[in-house]
């Protein structure tokens, strides 16, 4: 017997009856991000090592430990993308955007791949969705990309999620601060995991976003980052809090708020859902600022904010919530008979119907009416309607209402209509209504 293959681990398949609540996550953002006014990008999910080693840095887990990199045939080093930044910064700079328009800004979603421990809520092919906003340096785009989140997460239902902010600060503020840490985490040394005494050689701030909990205690007593930030970058993170304020945002200074990615200048921010289902992957999504990259990539010197949300955990969540995504049948036709012209007729009206833009369901292998009533049942359909010898010669049938309820009798040639009747009264499923 041949041996059977499985996918791959840490990388999972998404069947018919899972995938509905993962398309209304992504509709929902699409949604959004259109009355935001972003634009889709979509990127190779292959891209030069280089971009991330450049940008990501080298010395975080991302690029230093978790990224499927390979040689192609050609000898290049090639990795699979473990984020969507980087890949969107490499293409507004080749196509040379800022040229054209002084403010860009794009949205994406699709898969990412990072080689991490499993666990609930982390994964090695994982999905984001993602914005970025190049060109406008100001606070109130740090806050227009939160506000994006905030009614994203409004709009799935979730809000059970905390904002937490913090500065970075930037280049020239930002080496005090790094001086005073590095002394610091030089006095703690002895308590730090092997790999944070390396990072404190080669990038102290890596030490703050460790997953160890020793070293978190190190880093927790640390140095406030705040307290280093000069004028402008305190102006920055101010007016931050001012508009998100006034957009009626809550949120939490968090000044031990790193990221695990170098390219951060001044803002960053993450949000963290409370609910036990995540269990330690209750970040949904992060983002911040990064000023410097577009240039760091041999870019133009444009200012750059964005974040992404994972897919995976937000469908998480959702599914702790009990609702349910699956589109119920509008309706569900019944061949009565078995003789060709009634089966042929059922599947012509089936075709129709769809065609008028419902949802129906119609049972290809043919089989006894009670057992087609059966599946009828099953398959969640408002309205069933048999199709027999007599309904065929009257041209009349009957829509029966799976919930219970008075037969209603309709013209063959007139079922759209009554759907559609049916679909405007109050107590009409959602499947009927005109879907987005
Ligand atoms: P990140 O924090 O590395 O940021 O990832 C963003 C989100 O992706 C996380 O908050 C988490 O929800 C999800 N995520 C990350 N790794 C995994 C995993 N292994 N399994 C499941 N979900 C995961 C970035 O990637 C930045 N590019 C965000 C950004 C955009 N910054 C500026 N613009």
């Amino acid at each position: 017997m041949s041996q059977k293959i499985n996918g791959v681990k840490g990388m999972n398949d998404l069947l018919p009856g899972e995938i509905e609540v993962w398309q209304f996550v992504e509709n929902t953002a699409r949604t959004l991000f259109g009355r935001f006014g972003y634009g889709e990008v979509r990127t190779p999910m292959v891209e030069d090592t280089a971009l991330f080693v450049r940008s990501v840095g080298e010395e975080t887990d991302i690029v230093g430990k978790e990224m499927y990199t390979f040689e192609d045939k050609g000898g290049r080093s090639l990795s699979l993308r473990p984020e969507g930044t980087a890949p969107a910064a490499r293409a507004y700079i080749e196509h040379s955007v800022s040229n054209v328009e002084p403010v860009s800004r794009w949205f994406y979603m699709g898969p990412m791949f990072r080689y991490e421990r499993m666990k609930t809520g982390r994964y090695r092919q994982f999905s984001q969705i993602g914005a970025e906003a190049y060109g406008a340096k100001e606070p109130a785009q740090d806050a227009e990309l939160m506000d994006v989140v905030v009614q994203f997460l409004e709009a799935l239902g979730l809000t059970d999620v905390t904002l937490n902010i913090n500065s970075l600060g930037d280049d020239n503020c930002r080496p005090a601060y790094h001086a005073k840490l590095v002394e610091y985490l030089n006095a703690h040394r002895d308590e730090l995991c092997a790999d944070c005494q390396q990072r404190l050689e080669r990038n102290p701030l890596r030490v703050l976003d460790c997953k160890n909990e020793k070293c978190q205690a190190v880093a927790g007593a640390g140095p406030n980052v705040l307290e280093f930030l000069c004028e402008p970058c305190r102006t920055h993170f101010t007016d931050l809090q001012r508009k998100l304020g006034a957009l009626g945002i809550r949120y939490v200074v968090n000044h031990r708020l790193v990221r695990g990615l170098d390219y951060y200048t001044r803002t960053v921010f993450e949000f963290i859902a409370s609910h036990p289902a995540l269990g330690t992957a209750s970040t949904v999504g992060g983002g911040g600022r990064y000023d410097k990259m577009m240039k760091g990539l041999g870019g133009p010197d444009v200012p750059a904010v964005g974040f992404a949300m994972g897919l995976d955990r937000l469908v998480l969540l959702l599914k702790e919530g009990g609702k349910t995504f699956t589109a119920q049948p509008d309706l569900f036709i019944v061949a009565a008979d078995v003789d060709a012209a009634c089966q042929d007729a059922a599947l012509a009206l089936t075709s129709r119907l769809r065609r008028e833009g419902f949802y129906v369901e119609f049972d290809t292998r043919g089989g006894s009416l009670k057992s087609q009533m059966k599946r009828a049942d099953k398959s969640g359909a408002r309205f069933s309607l048999v199709l027999g010898g007599d309904e065929l010669r009257t041209g009349q049938a009957k829509l029966k209402p799976m919930a219970g309820g008075d037969l209603i009798p309709v013209a063959l040639g007139s079922v759209a209509q009554t759907l559609r009747q049916a679909a405007s009264q109050p107590s009409s499923p959602p499947s009927l209504k005109t879907r987005e």
